[in-house]
């Protein structure tokens, strides 16, 4: 069994990305795979008031630990400014360097309220986790104009959109196995 993690990448209540999240943690459901939600509202923001990298910080190391421990990352992202929430670079910058992320099988979908469905934000994500040596999953989603063509119980209207996302969740669990297994044998060498 896989252990998959959905990111809500935004720390707004009520927020889309909260809501696209457990839509799509109900489709991997439905693939019999359990993905808890890391709700980034959840994240201990208190704690690193001041700046405090390196510092011993148990409830944030908790909290990024359910990123770190698995086995493949889903995170959905709103776009804000032209760019990513900084909750969710905060989240990035609190995960431990530089294991964390290496060959991190990662699947991308954007949600905003614009008409390229967060297409900034997700790429400028892309860059970072590029950095990082994360696997990016190619196969992208875009939700445009999430506020009017988005339900949590019917999903996504545009019905090219909501056939990327089901391909999106169809593929992803295939990918993370196929790096994992390639991951294997260039370990054994
Ligand atoms: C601070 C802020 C900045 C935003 N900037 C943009 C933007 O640059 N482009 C866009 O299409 N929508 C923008 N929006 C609208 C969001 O895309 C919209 O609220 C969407 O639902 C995603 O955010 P959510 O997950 O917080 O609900 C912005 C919203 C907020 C709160």
């Amino acid at each position: 069994m896989i252990n998959l993690k959905i990111i809500s990448g935004t720390d707004r209540p009520n927020s889309n990305a909260l809501r696209v999240s457990k839509y799509v943690q109900q489709l991997y459901q439905k693939e019999s795979i359990d993905a808890d939600i890391i709700d980034l509202q959840e994240f201990p923001l208190d704690k690193v008031k001041g700046g405090k990298y390196g510092e011993d910080l148990p409830a944030v190391d908790d909290f990024v630990q359910q990123a770190v421990t698995a086995d493949g990352l889903v995170v959905v992202c709103p776009e804000y400014n032209g760019g990513y929430p900084g909750i969710l670079k905060m989240f990035i910058d609190y995960l431990p360097f530089p294991n964390s992320l290496d060959k991190k099988p990662i699947a991308l979908i954007g949600e905003a309220n614009g008409a390229f469905g967060a297409l900034r934000a997700v790429e400028q994500l892309q860059q970072v986790f590029g950095y990082r040596h994360a696997h990016i999953f190619p196969e992208r989603v875009f939700i445009s104009r999430v506020s009017e063509n988005f339900d949590e119980q019917e999903g996504i209207k545009n019905e090219l959109q909501q056939q990327l996302l089901d391909a999106q969740i169809g593929g992803f669990p295939k990918f993370i196995k196929n790096v994992q297994e390639e991951e294997s044998l260039i370990a054994e060498g």
